[in-house]
């Protein structure tokens, strides 16, 4: 089977950059769960979110990750943050994938974050607590479903792109 990379982390994490650089860097396609669910829906993952709620969400995203991983051919995946909530999604990447855990602390994350307003769980009130939260939940579930724990003392993009090729 093509080898496909599947990135998976708390939001700010830089799943989504990596992705796109290890994907120039081997000439692999790149795709993204938030971007393709995106434009199946038609409207922003913040706007979905208020209209039908988060459960139809989590059902969506389901679908679409499972479609994401049929592609053929070599594939580099970035994920919601949220993927690993549901069983099936921890099963199917490590399944159909080499997952790596981007790891990064709750207090960086809330500084990459300070100005978003994209992601409708850390909007209102503290986004660092929001986020020690998040970590709190996800943490063993990220451990759970990754091949590699890409730890917080890589804090650049290159610098983890660089490790990520290295276990290849
Ligand atoms: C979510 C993270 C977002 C997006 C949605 C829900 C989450 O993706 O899927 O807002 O539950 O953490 P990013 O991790 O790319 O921000």
């Amino acid at each position: 089977m093509p080898l496909k990379l599947a990135l998976i982390g708390l939001p700010g994490s830089g799943k989504s950059s990596v992705a796109k650089h290890l994907a120039q860097h081997y000439r692999w396609a790149q795709v993204d769960t938030d971007q393709v669910f995106e434009s199946r829906v038609g409207m922003p993952i913040r706007d979905f979110f208020s209209a039908h709620g988060e459960a139809a969400f989590r059902d969506l995203e389901t679908e679409v990750l499972a479609d994401c991983l049929q592609r053929p051919g070599p594939l580099v995946l970035a994920t919601g943050g949220g993927i690993v909530l549901r069983p099936e999604n921890r099963q199917l990447l490590r399944k159909q994938s080499l997952v790596f855990f981007l790891k990064q602390r709750p207090e960086e994350l809330a500084r990459r974050l300070k100005t978003d307003t994209k992601r409708p769980l850390l909007q209102g009130g503290d986004a660092l607590a929001k986020l020690r939260d998040l970590a709190g939940v996800r943490d063993p579930l990220y451990r759970q479903s990754a091949h590699y724990t890409v730890e917080a003392q890589r804090p650049t993009v290159a610098a983890v792109v660089q490790w990520i090729c290295m276990q290849l």
